[in-house]
Formats: C-alpha cells, structure tokens, sequence
C-alpha cells in the first residue's frame, strides 16, 4: 500500500518569520493527528529552510524539501544550491522540474536528467514534475508530452534509483489558475503514468511509484482528487501559504 504524501510548494513567497510561524500552526493542527499513513513536506524558499527545519523538528511532523538545486557538487556556480548543501542542512526531497522552472528558466528533460541523478547520489528524494501545457492538452499530444518528459527525464535511471523517485503530475493550465484537472482528467494521466513505469520497469516498481497531483489542489477538491486509486497525494502551490487550507488539505 502506497501512502498519501502532501507537499506544499511555497514557491518565492514567505519572509522567514512566516515561514516559521506557518510551521508553527501547520505543528498545533497537526497535533492530534495519526501521521502513520501520511508524509507531510514543506518545499520554502532555500534561504529560509534551515530556520524553518529548527522549528520543523520540535514536533517532528513536517518534513523538508527544497525547490530546485545544481547538479554538480560544488564549484564556481554563482548563485547555485547543490545536493550536497541541501543534504548537508537536513534536506529530504528536492523538487525538479517544476514547470515553472521549465517555462522560465529553461531547465529541457535533459538537463533534469542530470539533476535527478545528483539528488539521488546525495540520497535525496527527487519530486520529479511533468504536464503539458493548455495548447498541448487542447492539440491532444498530451500523453506524448508527459512520456517524453518522463522518458527523458527518469528513464536513465536503474531500477534501484526509479523506485526512490516521486513523480508529480502537474498540467500546467491548471496550475495557479484555480482551474482543477476534473477528478477523472488526473487519474487517467495518473494511471498513464504508472503504465509508462510498468513497461519500462515492470509491475512492482510501477505498483510502488508515488505519483502526486498538482495544479489548484483546495480543501474542497483534494478528497476527490486523493481518492482516485492512482492519485497518491498532491503537490500543492497556492494552499500551502494558509495554514488552514494547507490542514484541510492533508485531512482530506
Ligand atoms: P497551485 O500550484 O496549487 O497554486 O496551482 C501548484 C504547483 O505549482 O505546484
């Protein structure tokens, strides 16, 4: 059985102090709560992740990602976060490919590739995002877009790496525009997905994979979307600022 993860993607928002305190009340409406069969990660900018990990850790509920990173080690790459420094701070997953940093800062599959491979070589848990955009969605090329995403991006790595990889199905129309894939849009690219794992790895590694849904996930759409048997939790953008709507979307 696949657990629920839900990870909250703060993108360049938050000042230190909110970021904390949004941990803080994420903590005490968390404090009842049976975790057992729920992962919850929050993905702050990277400059605010060592104080928001110090305070993650008094209650020990949340657990920590990072938005991107470079794929070398270190070296002369101003302006650059690496594995090694993400790990280093108590880091967990790290978010790649996000279509924002596809649209914006160009990032191809190939280079994701790259990246992916150097989390992993750092035992970080990559959040691997793909979807298509409206045009693609509208031109019905969107299974061939995912698949190449997914081909490009992962399929290099062995069986032993794929199986540690979260994959995050994000149309890109629907994210921060309010507009949800319907229920049945997300699942069946979910189950797409897990079929392009099953080929390529076979059933075990397929059945294993956790692939999370993202794009305008809200308190009163995430129980649908959760429920879909290949939705296993979501990759969340907007709600993840408030901690209200962050809780009712873990409870969900
Ligand atoms: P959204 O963002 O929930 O605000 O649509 C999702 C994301 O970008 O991961």
């Amino acid at each position: 059985m696949r657990n629920k993860i839900i990870a909250g993607n703060w993108k360049m928002y938050t000042t230190v102090e909110e970021g904390v305190a949004l941990v803080k009340a994420l903590d005490a409406g968390l404090a009842g709560n049976d975790l057992a069969n729920k992962t919850v990660i929050v993905i702050p900018p990277a400059l605010h992740i060592v104080s928001v990990l110090a305070e993650a850790k008094k209650a020990g509920k949340v657990h920590l990602g990072a938005q991107n990173c470079h794929y070398e080690k270190e070296g002369a790459f101003t302006g650059e976060i690496s594995p090694r420094m993400l790990k280093d701070v108590g880091v967990e997953y790290v978010v790649l490919g996000h279509s924002e940093r596809r649209q914006y800062f160009k990032e191809d599959n190939g280079l994701l590739a790259v990246k992916t491979g150097a989390v992993l070589a750092e035992n970080l848990i990559p959040i691997y995002c793909c979807g298509e955009t409206l045009e693609q969605r509208e031109s019905g090329k969107y299974k061939e877009v995912v698949q190449q995403q997914i081909e490009e991006g992962l399929f290099g790595l062995s069986a032993e790496n794929i199986s540690k990889v979260i994959v995050a199905y994000e149309p890109v129309w629907a994210i921060g525009t309010g507009k949800t894939a319907s229920p049945e849009q997300a699942q069946e690219m979910h189950h797409f997905i897990r079929s392009l794992f099953a080929t390529k790895y076979g059933q075990d590694i397929a059945a294993n994979l956790h692939i999370l849904y993202g794009g305008s996930v809200k308190p009163n759409n995430a129980k649908e979307l959760f429920s879909q048997p290949d939705i296993d939790g979501g990759l969340v953008g907007g709600a993840a600022l408030k901690a209200e709507d962050f809780l009712g979307i873990i409870n969900a």
